[in-house]
């Protein structure tokens, strides 16, 4: 394309988003009104539950548009059929698939995450979807949660910090972005119906706050409820989530739509604040009941209550006016860009996210970056090095327009090199709710990989999780800590043959690493979409360093992990019910409190460089609640090539009128720094997020005193810290 054509269509696409200037709040709401007042009672009624599989009603006598909706949070989900959980074979919906939001959060950055929703925004308004459904922000409580590959991971203000600039990103195109699943959905297992029993504030500290960031700094427009249940009631229509906070205290003024099949009553759901019921008589993945649209609960059965006055017609009248709200934001806003799809942009967004989510987990006798590869034969081991990772998982997975596979990436990048590979496993046909076994032999996958490794003079073992059930899959969880496929076997015998073996993770969850002490190097790799290939390749090749950090702790045993500690009543919960025991104590909280040494702990990650902390300075010595404390230090990169640091703000409360953390995460930062360079680096925290939620007085207290900042390079690694007084 040209120079000046490209300027043209960028200046194009300026216009478009310039004049996507949504109608101003009180233009918008008389609007509203003057829509309202043309409806028939069965008209709103119908604004209120699905009439396909992924669409709502519109007034075709009105002109009013349907709403359509996809998954989801990392890429459009392929076109599904109507009324079947069958893909409908379209030509024209294959997408670039972003990386895994573990991979977002591990970034650490929020820019960048702007970016991914972004362009993922574009491709959803290209495929003409109205309400993309993501990001997922459940907490990450234990290992074994099949969809934690989708979230951000355990620590409740990265997840915070992360979700906003996806959602403004995401909605900057004129789409909805519907932030899920609302809320404590932190496993698969018996995910329709467990009933999750957990503290007021528990569920404040650590498993609102996300969707808190998300309504309040995030503007979303739309919300799903969640299958399970809390404290005894469904949470897609649970008066105190829905009502009294989201509704009341949040204010939220967007819709909630519920899971697929997450509606259980039409009293409920009228009277406790769903306003879309989707996906009724269906488990949300793989089968559908028959019965049509009008049998929902909020169809027929709601508007006979309405007529027959048992349910007031306000309450069709206030979720009608917030479905037409989210069109006029959508599909009745005329300035709506017209979105973009499988471009060069968005590939590089899908890459960089990709590059910098890669966490760098061990790397001695600097095995990676991989340097002087002409002439040395490397062994690609392992069936993560091919399998396709876009498709499988459930609902998130896509129809990538392309996926470059680890082996690919490795391939294209050391072509000088001789590049041999080997499955060494096979984990069979990714399905939902069942295991289907590997017609392959094992054995002789696992003989030729050993032989394989023998030849080489290094090995790069590309193991780790996939998308199949029981893996990193949503509809269940995990039976194991431990690497499936035979991998830790096979990895043993690996090393009987070579010494020089780097590990890379494809994976979304923590796993038992019995073989870390006996291998060079470990790189977390996620999944990283359509780019997956050649981000690995960037890193192992050292064309881009490393700046990742974990966004959730490894356990080296998974009985060290807090809901794992609590026998079944915590996880997986028994008949049905479970309480989260743990409470607040979630993560890096619990191992600090218990004196637990993980694996490799929350925010942790290496570089190919180093770097320095110093003099760390407040712009105060006491400060009052309403003030904001400046902490500034100074980083250096203390090594011979440029790279990231991010850098980390805890707060500790040492005497304290409630049980509290040791400490918990309340500022970071990423850094760029050339070799050598310093920077004095600044992060401001308010001293009213250093509060707990009192649950007597349903409040954020702090309580005056000291309060101690730690400036880390992860949760383990304190670099510099320092007192301070809150009067
Ligand atoms: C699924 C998932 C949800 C998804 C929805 C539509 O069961 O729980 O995340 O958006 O149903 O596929």
């Amino acid at each position: 394309m040209n120079k000046s054509f490209s300027v043209v269509l960028a200046l194009f696409f300026l216009a478009q988003l310039v004049s996507a200037q949504s109608m101003s709040n009180q233009e918008m709401e008389k609007k509203i009104d003057e829509i309202l007042n043309q409806l028939t009672l069965r008209e709103k009624v119908d604004l209120c539950h699905a009439q396909s599989k992924f669409s709502t009603a519109g007034v075709a006598r009105l002109g009013i548009p349907e709403i359509w909706m996809s998954d989801g949070p990392h890429g459009v989900r392929g076109e599904i059929n109507w009324n079947d959980w069958g893909y409908a074979g379209w030509t024209n919906d294959s997408i670039t698939a972003f990386p895994a939001l573990t991979a977002l959060a591990a970034s650490f950055n929020p820019e960048l995450s702007y970016e991914y929703g972004f362009a993922l925004g574009e491709e959803a308004r290209y495929r003409e979807k109205d309400i993309l459904l993501g990001p997922g922000v459940n907490i990450y409580r234990t290992p074994y949660n099949g969809r934690n590959f989708e979230y951000m991971g355990e620590d409740p203000y990265l997840a915070s910090i992360m979700v906003v600039p996806y959602i403004k990103g995401v909605q900057k195109n004129g789409v909805a972005a519907c932030v899920k699943h609302y809320a404590l959905n932190n496993q698969e297992h018996d995910r329709h119906v467990i009933d999750v029993k957990a503290d007021d504030r528990t569920l404040h500290e650590i498993y609102l706050p996300a969707f808190k960031a998300a309504v309040q700094q995030g503007g979303v427009w739309s919300l799903m409820g969640a299958y399970n249940q809390y404290n005894g009631q469904f949470a897609t229509h649970n008066k105190v989530l829905m009502n009294d906070i989201l509704k009341g205290d949040w204010n939220f003024d967007g819709v909630v739509v519920s899971d697929w099949g997450s509606t259980h009553s039409t009293m409920e759901a009228a009277l406790n604040g769903l306003d879309i019921e989707m996906g009724t008589f269906t488990n949300g993945l793989t089968f559908s009941m028959n019965f049509p649209y009008h049998d929902y609960n909020l169809a027929n059965p709601f508007y006979e209550k309405i007529k027959s006055g048992e349910i007031p017609e306000s309450v069709v009248n206030d979720k009608a006016r917030r479905i037409l709200r989210l069109m006029l934001r959508t599909n009745m806003n005329p300035n709506r860009p017209l979105g973009r799809m499988n471009n060069q942009e968005h590939s590089d967004v899908a890459r960089k996210v990709a590059t910098e989510g890669i966490v760098l987990l061990k790397n001695e006798n600097n095995f990676f970056p991989l340097k002087e590869t002409k002439g040395l034969t490397i062994a690609v081991i392992g069936e993560n090095a091919t399998k396709p990772m876009t498709i499988g998982g459930g609902s998130s997975e896509l129809k990538a327009k392309y996926e470059i596979s680890p082996l690919a990436g490795i391939q294209n990048r050391f072509a000088d090199a001789t590049i041999l590979h080997a499955m060494g496993y096979s984990s069979g046909p990714s399905a939902y709710g069942r295991v289907i076994e590997s017609p392959l032999n094992q054995d002789s996958l696992f003989q030729n990989a050993v032989e394989t490794a023998a030849k080489a003079d290094i090995v790069l073992f590309v193991g780790g999780l996939n998308k199949n059930f029981q893996q990193d899959c949503e509809g269940g969880d995990r039976i194991s800590y431990d690497l499936p496929f035979n991998q830790n076997k096979l990895l043993k015998a690996v090393l009987e043959v070579n010494s020089s073996v780097g590990v890379v993770l494809v994976s979304g969850n923590a796993v038992a690493m019995p073989w870390l002490k006996d291998v060079n190097a470990v790189m977390q790799a996620w999944y990283l979409g359509s780019e997956a290939g050649n981000a690995i390749a960037d890193v192992i090749s050292g064309d881009v360093n490393p700046s990742g950090k974990l966004p959730f702790s490894f356990p080296i045993n998974i009985n060290d992990n807090a809901a794992h500690s609590f026998g079944e009543e915590s996880y997986p919960g028994v008949n049905k019910t479970q309480e989260y025991k743990e409470g607040i104590l979630v993560g890096y909280r619990w191992f600090d409190t218990k004196k637990i040494k993980p694996q490799f702990s929350f925010g942790f990650g290496l570089s190919y460089t180093t770097f320095a902390y110093s003099n760390m300075q407040t712009d105060k010595k006491a400060y009052g609640k309403d003030d904001e404390v400046k902490v500034s230090f100074t980083l250096t990169n203390t090594g011979n090539v440029a790279g990231a640091e991010i850098a980390q703000l805890y707060v500790s409360d040492p005497k304290s009128s409630v049980m509290r953390p040791v400490k918990e995460l309340k500022g970071f930062d990423k850094v760029m720094l050339q070799p050598g360079e310093s920077k004095e680096v600044s992060i401001t925290v308010p001293v009213s997020s250093f509060a707990y939620y009192a649950v007597d007085s349903k409040s954020w207290v702090v309580e005056p005193g000291d309060f101690i900042l730690q400036v880390n390079s992860s949760a383990t690694d304190n670099q510099l810290k320092k007192k301070i007084k809150v009067n």
